[in-house]
């Protein structure tokens, strides 16, 4: 999705907006952009493509300390030089970059046309430069820039540059994450951190509906109400440059899928130690605030989109089994539109690796508004969901840079655990119950790296199976979510058309796919409803498709019927998900390496979707 960076300092300012932009090409991107301000000047480059494409039209050493710079993933308008980022106005004096869609934009655009403006892109985002134009026939730049973002609709992050007063880099946001790092003498104002990292660890979070106005010595935010100066806090981040580096790794997901075991080792992190002394129950820190609704609270409804949907999935297995808790969940872009029948005994639980995606946050929005108890899992410290549920529990897992998620996966799937756990002993689950789950979970970590170190097992396998280009994933009960996981995954970075089924519902239609050329992966680890999985597979052989099977180790009997198995450790039917995702994991990276693709960087898709 699409990424900002802007600087205001003493240094050149392009080399800094240069390295953020490529800080920032994870989030997925078909464009990019910079302006400078030179003298009395705006210059502006775009290219379409890379950063690289967009650096080969660039003098690093060009003159200017203030500028601003995008990456674009195009919503309106093709991915096109004219739609690139930064948009100016008719008279080249105002140069802005924006995230998000501004929705009257129509209407602002005929407006401004019939008062002469002219538009060279098919964006929406090229109506703020001229409407702040407009505006400042008559006012002061901060004026304009104010009265503009009022009439906007939608959502934005928005940093904008003006000739007019060479010194300043102006920002506002709704609905559209802003941070500002604190330099010495500098500032850098990025969509996420991972832009400013390397300058300082220094951060203002901007929230909804604030203006900030920043020159090399010093920075003024106003809120959007009364235009008062805020008091802002600045918090220190604790992220390394290394931890968004590779590391050695060929690609980001790999090293992410290797972080796995110790993004559930920092999940568990003095969350499950008590549970010998305490009476086993986890310790979820981030919850303690609204400990008495929660044991009041009847009903959860998890809203999330993507991967953390699926985690989601796995997590009312795990409630109702172990909490007793009536569980739905619920995509974030259908919840928000439809009639739904929260009230204050409900708990709404947003799960988010970023906690910036639109629908999970207006989701939350929409619950709030209906007197919901609204929770968090949130990866991402500091981000909007994080701070508009009502309490939650951090994942921890690090920053997560490949665009399809994976150690974020199983850092959620590690934090509903937990919270299975606690609701269920404040309900019925019993203190052997809980402390047998709670110490097969810390053996957890220990069975992702044995399944780590046989990853060559599954990338001969993967190379076996490269060329098909149609799958079905099945699985049932707790399998089930990690079908729809595999299968999302191949389809994410192998670009292979995959569909994830409850393997029960196999017989019920996908099963007319079926043929020698079809090939299907089962998620079948020995559990309760094992034997039924091999009912599936039946069918499916006595239709000729290849199997490939996701197995308990120890199970030889499976090789009747499945062509090629893939074995996992033995564990608890619960936590068998983090087993078999890390091999569905392994075998779509396999996939998309062998089909020659850039696996961190997939065509079409953004690491976190800041639109609705
Ligand atoms: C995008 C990403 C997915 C991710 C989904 C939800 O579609 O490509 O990998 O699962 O957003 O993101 P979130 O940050 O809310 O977990």
């Amino acid at each position: 999705m699409c990424g900002i960076v802007g600087y205001v300092g003493k240094r050149k300012a392009l080399p800094v907006l240069v390295d953020g932009l490529k800080r920032l090409e994870y989030r997925g991107y078909d464009s990019a952009g910079i302006s400078l301000v030179q003298k009395s000047e705006i210059k502006t480059w775009r290219a379409v493509g890379r950063v690289s494409e967009l650096e080969k039209k660039l003098d690093l050493a060009e003159a200017g300390n203030v500028g601003i710079a995008h990456t674009r993933w195009a919503t309106h308008g093709a991915p096109s030089e004219k739609n690139a980022h930064p948009h100016l106005d008719c008279g080249k004096n105002i140069s802005l970059v924006h995230n998000g869609i501004i929705e009257n934009y129509t209407e602002l655009k005929k407006i401004l046309i019939k008062k002469g403006h002219k538009f060279s892109s098919d964006t929406d985002t090229e109506v703020v430069a001229h409407l702040i134009e407009e505006i400042a026939k008559k006012k002061s730049f901060l004026m304009a820039f104010r009265e503009a973002v009022k009439i906007l609709e939608g959502t934005y992050g928005l940093a904008v540059i003006t000739n007019k007063e060479p010194e300043k880099l102006y920002c506002a946001r709704k609905g559209s994450p802003l941070i500002l790092g604190v330099g010495r003498d500098e500032f850098i104002v990025a969509s996420d951190a991972s832009a400013i990292i390397n300058h300082t660890k220094k951060i203002v979070y901007m929230e909804d509906g604030e203006i900030a106005e920043i020159t090399p010595d010093s920075f003024n935010i106003f809120n959007g109400k009364n235009n008062h100066k805020e008091d802002k806090k600045i918090f220190e981040i604790n992220l390394s440059d290394e931890q968004v580096k590779k590391q050695g790794f060929p690609h980001f997901m790999l090293k992410e899928i290797h972080q796995q075991p110790e993004a559930v080792r920092n999940a568990l992190l003095g969350r499950v130690e008590k549970f010998t002394k305490d009476g086993g129950t986890s310790v979820l820190g981030g919850l303690r605030d609204v400990e008495n609704r929660l044991k009041k609270i009847r009903r959860m409804v998890i809203v999330a989109c993507g991967t953390s949907y699926y985690a989601g999935l796995t997590g009312k297995y795990l409630l109702e089994e172990f909490a007793d808790l009536p569980t739905e969940v619920e995509s974030a872009s259908e919840f928000r539109y439809r009639k739904n029948t929260i009230d204050r005994h409900t708990a709404v639980l947003a799960i988010s690796q970023s906690g910036e995606t639109a629908d999970t946050l207006e989701a939350v929005r929409e619950a709030k508004l209906k007197g919901a108890l609204t929770l968090g899992i949130v990866n991402t410290v500091g981000s909007t969901i994080a701070r508009e549920t009502d309490a939650g529990i951090y994942c921890h897992a690090g920053p997560e840079i490949g665009v399809a998620s994976t150690k974020a996966f199983s850092s959620q799937l590690s934090v509903l655990v937990l919270l299975a756990l606690m609701l269920g002993r404040e309900r019925k689950l019993s203190f052997s119950e809980s402390k047998a789950i709670a110490k097969e979970m810390e053996k957890i970590p220990e069975k992702i790296e044995q399944i780590l170190e046989n990853k060559n097992a599954i990338k001969k396998l993967a190379k076996k199976y490269a060329r098909c280009t149609d799958w079905l994933y099945l699985g049932r009960k707790y399998s089930f979510p990690i079908a729809l996981e595999g299968a999302l995954k191949i389809k994410e970075i192998s670009y292979v058309h995959a569909e994830g089924y409850a393997a029960g519902e196999m017989k019920h239609g996908p099963i007319a796919l079926i043929d020698e050329k079809f090939p299907s992966f089962f998620v079948a680890p020995s559990d309760s409803v094992y034997e039924k999985t091999m009912s599936g597979m039946q069918e499916v052989k006595a239709r000729k498709g290849k199997i490939v099977a996701i197995a308990t180790v120890g199970n030889k009997k499976i090789k009747e019927l499945a062509d090629d198995v893939l074995h996992i450790p033995e564990s608890l039917e619960a936590l068998s998900p983090f087993l078999s995702a890390t091999v569905a994991h392994l075998f779509a990276y396999y996939v998309g390496t062998e089909r020659g693709y850039d696996v961190d960087r997939p065509r079409n898709l953004a690491k976190s979707v800041t639109v609705e």
